[in-house]
């Protein structure tokens, strides 16, 4: 028994106290609100339950940001975009790498205390429109939620990261990704889903924390009419809907992203995604507002029934989402104080909602947005410019189906008042498919997303947008020569925290956007940062991964940053010493040979061009031309070329997430996707042998 020696005991005890205290976490409603007056904790997605992603920790200042540095930072086994805010209580870290996979950082030291892998099947990617992202966890006594890429919630340990409790919230027949982060209400975790692109119809969930028991489901668009109505919303919602065709292409309105709370209220906001396809003619010819696609929902978080609607775009019919976040705060407006909902969706305007009534306050462009002219305040709902529903003729018009704003998280500070949104301009460019739109087992659209041969990075630009939601207008703006940059955090220090396409990490005063402070992250940023205190010190902390939709899909423009994916957590705080290993050099493999005129008729050719723009544009970019995360198809070497068969039928590189497409492809189609490729690897040839200005695409 007593062979342990005093030292040996001494040595022990001096462990036990030096360890991380790590004490069961008491996440609960009580907790998440009084969070909002201490900034210490981060337990909840948009850090409270407004979402407003503002810390008062004030340690961090304007003053002395100029001495943050590099607290310490954990290299992660990840090759897919980051997206999600950490969460942090009681020490601990808890944050998702892609492939929905979960764990639990020791906030002090940067030491992985456990790690949890659902084990996706990789062909599941095929489902997710935009990458294998996971954008958090959720916390709530004692256990840590995730969503995962095939539908399931799971409850882990807080403690141990060992699975408690997993329900399927999804048809894995049908093409149902979560992406998401959970939100916990009252004890029941409330999770969405997404697939609009590919044919679903949208609901979101509430699950009992403890047990995992399913308390209510809200579907967001009407299903098949030769059955009752799931709940009685669905037979306003038919009534908006035309034609007998929208619930077996799916509908839409997935639910895959904001959620915000009101405990005084007692409303649950939830906002609601796109049609699905996204061309309405196609789906509800003939009009109709589709209720509740691109939406704001507010209902009573025990039941799920619907308080009241706004629909933010009526008959979406270009991928205008209004699942961007939700952003509660109250704003003196006409000099009274109003409880007020923000959102700044995809179309481009940027919302301010009475929260209690869902009455529309104010509406105003943020951005460059062709598609209506304004949001007329008495009726609520947009004047549309002529043409725009593109029923006879292509348009390109601004904003796009990325959007003025997409998932990436703004913040709102109140000492300064503005609103801190990772601004996008891309044009979008849609068509209607009419009698050739075929649903397929992949990017169904109907609006000739297909067509597109590339987004050249001219066309594209960004910008950090200090928007004043009172005014109703920009108080100061950092411009990016690139989209798709982080999301923000601001805090009481007057900071505003943003990550960057092109790989910095920047800290900017919340007032003036004045930039104070910048870090070399060596890897694109599109996460959220969250800040966090212990044993009296601030720390800073994001994600850092490039990826998401745009350096699948997104081409040359995507490819313009440069600066890849290189998945790591970084923690600053002042007078933070350590620092990253210098930047491993970049393989890049030439590939030897000098393409020929393709071997194939140009009908071949273009029919190859749709088959890879419904299968194939959503990972290896629009035109052939890759946004730099997944292999650029037009410069495979020789071996993988002559293996393209093998790889796209027989799943020969399905571990590394390269899924089988033998369910939907014969040999032939495959023949003339390589077809298709080959040319635009020729055409590109061409064009560098030309020794005019004209040099294009990489
Ligand atoms: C869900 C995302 C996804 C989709 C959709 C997808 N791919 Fe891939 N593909 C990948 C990934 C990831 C790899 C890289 C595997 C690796 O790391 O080598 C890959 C690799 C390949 C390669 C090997 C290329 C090389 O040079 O290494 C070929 C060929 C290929 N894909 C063809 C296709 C075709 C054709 C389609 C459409 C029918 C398609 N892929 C659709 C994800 C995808």
């Amino acid at each position: 028994m007593n062979t342990q020696s005093a030292s040996q005991i001494l040595a022990g005890l001096a462990f036990a106290l030096l360890a991380p205290l790590v004490v069961a976490t008491q996440v609960d409603q009580a907790a998440i609100i009084a969070s909002k007056q201490d900034g210490s904790q981060w337990l909840s997605h948009g850090r409270t339950y407004d979402e407003q992603r503002f810390s008062p920790l004030d340690q961090i200042t304007a003053q002395n940001a100029g001495k943050l540095g590099l607290a310490w930072s954990l290299d992660l086994d990840n090759h897919r975009g980051l997206e999600a805010t950490p969460l942090f209580a009681d020490g601990v870290l808890y944050t998702s790498l892609s492939w929905s996979r979960a764990m639990a950082v020791d906030a002090r030291t940067g030491k992985t205390l456990w790690t949890f892998d659902p084990q996706i099947a990789r062909d599941k990617g095929r489902d997710a429109c935009c990458d294998a992202v996971n954008r958090g966890v959720a916390l709530w006594n004692g256990k840590v939620f995730i969503g995962t890429l095939d539908g399931r919630l799971i409850a882990l340990d807080a403690k141990t990261g060992k699975q408690v409790w997993s329900q399927q919230t999804t048809d894995n027949s049908k093409p149902y990704t979560i992406t998401g982060a959970p939100r916990v209400v009252k004890g029941k975790v409330i999770i969405g889903n997404g697939g609009a692109e590919y044919g679903v119809r949208g609901y979101f969930s509430a699950y009992d924390a403890e047990s995992g028991k399913m308390a209510w489901r809200f579907y967001t668009v009407p299903g098949d009419p030769n059955k009752p109505y799931e709940h009685p919303e669905l037979a306003d919602a038919a009534k908006t809907w035309k034609g007998d065709e929208y619930w077996k292409l799916g509908g839409g309105g997935t639910v895959w992203d904001g959620m915000a709370y009101d405990p005084e209220l007692d409303l649950l906001y939830v906002g609601t995604g796109n049609g699905s396809p996204w061309n309405r003619e196609l789906r509800s010819p003939g009009g109709g507002d589709n209720l509740y696609l691109s939406s704001i929902l507010a209902l009573n978080p025990d039941s799920g029934r619907l308080a009241w609607h706004y629909q933010v775009t009526p008959g979406d019919s270009w991928d205008f989402t209004a699942t961007q976040q939700i952003t509660l705060a109250t704003l003196e407006i006409g000099g009274k104080p109003r409880k007020v909902l923000m959102q700044a969706p995809k179309n481009g305007f940027f919302y301010v909602i009475d929260r209690q009534t869902g009455g529309l306050l104010s509406a105003e462009k943020f951005g460059k947005v062709t598609w209506a002219e304004k949001i007329d305040l008495a009726t609520g709902k947009p004047v549309e410019a002529p043409g725009v529903r593109y029923e006879k003729e292509p348009i390109v018009m601004w904003p796009s189906p990325f959007g003025a704003h997409g998932w990436h998280s703004m913040s709102f500070n109140p000492q300064t008042g503005l609103v801190y949104i990772p601004y996008q301009e891309i044009p979008g460019v849609y068509r209607n498919e009419g009698k050739d739109f075929v649903k397929r087992k992949g990017f169904n659209t109907g609006a000739g997303f297909s067509d597109t041969t590339a987004i050249p990075r001219e066309a594209v630009s960004g910008a950090l947008l200090a928007w004043d939601p009172v005014k109703q207008k920009e108080a100061w703006r950092v411009p990016y020569s690139h989209y798709w940059n982080g999301g923000t955090l601001s805090t009481a220090g007057n900071l505003v925290f943003q990550g960057t396409a092109d790989g910095n990490f920047i800290a900017y005063s919340a007032d003036k956007g004045k930039k104070l402070w910048s870090f070399g992250a060596q890897t694109g940023i599109v996460a959220a940062p969250m800040t966090y205190s212990l044993e009296g010190e601030q720390y800073i902390a994001v994600m850092a991964g490039w990826g998401g939709v745009a350096p699948l899909i997104g081409g040359d423009a995507a490819l313009a940053p440069g600066a890849g994916n290189l998945s790591r957590l970084l923690v600053f705080k002042l007078d933070g010493k350590a620092s990253l290993p210098p930047l491993p050099e970049k393989t890049v493999v030439a590939v030897n040979r000098t393409p020929k005129p393709v071997d194939a008729s140009a009908a071949d050719i273009a029919a190859g061009q749709q088959l890879y723009g419904g299968y194939c544009s959503v990972c290896h970019g629009v035109g052939a031309v890759s946004g730099g995360l997944i292999p650029d198809l037009r410069k495979s070497d020789e071996p993988r070329r002559d293996l393209f068969q093998q790889i796209v039928l027989d799943g020969v590189l399905r571990p590394l997430g390269m899924p089988s497409f033998k369910d939907s492809l014969e040999p032939a189609d495959v023949e003339k996707i390589k077809h298709y490729v080959m040319s635009r690897e020729y055409a590109d040839y061409l064009k560098a042998q030309q020794p005019t200005a004209a040099k294009a695409t990489p």
